[in-house]
């Protein structure tokens, strides 16, 4: 079995990748990725309630709605596929691997109109799931792991095929990493691709509002099985231990702010990997609602918190407030 940690090239394989392996430590446009949540109905454009300003996007309004950010200098983003009706889910999440996916027509779309963006996919199976789970259940409605990554790497390597520069597994199954680079290798795509593990995932409350933008909360049970226990530390580094062990080329800790001591911990043990962290739906809303009931200014509290995250040792900042952010930087420099 090849050791997929020593193969770097896909760790370096696109100028803002080249940018992420720098040793710098301040704000640039390069540290900012948007999510994106893009709906398989075309003329999709609707808002997002709980999360303000977002919205579940069809490629057909798809360049319209990210052009702010472009002329503000996005570099990369982060897309979430949702589908628009449950009937379309199954038991395995078929759809994560097959046409009728929303995300291959919009990498296309991207690569074509924008050929300098980095374009990373989430990988998961809860948005195509019957059962809203991040992978496949055995009878007993456990986890199957085995099964789980399979169809993690199934995923994975569509998206690759498509064109994504990085996949980015969030499902949390064990030993999903070694599985996608193996499939990536098996199809000659070993260096072409990066790999962003959602290493350190906790199961956390600051996911609701992404649940409902997604539409995939889980139907029964809670994610405890699968995402790390919120008060272990230590079951946060042996994720990013054996992340890093099977080949990961980019490390995230996820949520951002009550995350920041797992952000340290993992920046000092692994220093030579990129590491992002994701400042999720939950406390992007908590800082919107927040500043508009007049508690704090949101650019100056944005700012702050994204500044501990520098701090604490990240250098990729998954925000859905980077198109104001890119903002911000270009009105203080
Ligand atoms: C799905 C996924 C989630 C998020 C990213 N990918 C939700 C979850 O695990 O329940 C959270 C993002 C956010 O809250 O902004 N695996
Ligand atoms: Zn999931």
């Amino acid at each position: 079995m090849s050791n997929f940690s020593h193969q770097l090239h896909s760790s370096y394989g696109h100028p803002v990748l080249r940018h992420w392996a720098a040793n710098i430590n301040a704000f640039s446009t390069y540290t900012f990725v948007y999510p994106v949540f893009i709906s398989d109905n075309p003329d999709a454009n609707e808002e997002i309630a709980s999360l303000p300003g977002q919205r579940r996007i069809g490629t057909q309004h798809l360049l319209e709605y990210l052009a702010p950010a472009i002329a503000a200098g996005l570099k990369s983003v982060l897309l979430f596929g949702v589908l628009s009706g449950s009937e379309k889910k199954d038991s395995i999440g078929s759809l994560a691997s097959q046409p009728g996916n929303p995300i291959p027509p919009a990498i296309e779309l991207l690569r074509q109109a924008h050929p300098n963006l980095l374009i990373a996919c989430d990988v998961c199976l809860c948005a195509y799931t019957s059962h809203g789970h991040c992978g496949v259940l055995d009878s007993d409605g456990r986890i199957d792991s085995a099964l789980s990554a399979r169809r993690i790497a199934d995923s994975a390597i569509y998206y690759a095929k498509a064109g994504a520069h990085v996949v980015a597994p969030s499902d949390m199954m064990d030993g999903r990493v070694r599985e996608i680079k193996e499939a990536l290798q098996d199809r000659s795509l070993l260096d072409k691709v990066a790999v962003l593990s959602y290493a350190c995932k906790f199961a956390s409350a600051f996911y609701g509002p992404f649940r409902d933008a997604a539409q995939s909360a889980p139907s029964f049970g809670d994610r405890s099985r699968y995402q790390l226990p919120p008060r272990s530390a230590a079951l946060a580094i042996r994720a990013a231990e054996r992340d890093v062990d099977e080949g990961a080329d980019m490390l995230m800790v996820k949520p951002g702010t009550a995350y920041l001591d797992i952000v340290s911990q993992v920046h000092q043990k692994f220093p030579n990997h990129p590491l992002a962290i994701y400042h999720v739906s939950g406390e992007f809303a908590m800082l919107w609602h927040g500043a508009k009931a007049g508690a704090f200014d949101f650019k100056r509290i944005s700012l702050e918190v994204f500044g501990s995250m520098l701090r604490a040792g990240a250098n990729i900042i998954i925000s859905y407030a980077t198109p104001m952010a890119l903002e911000w930087i270009r009105e203080d420099s």
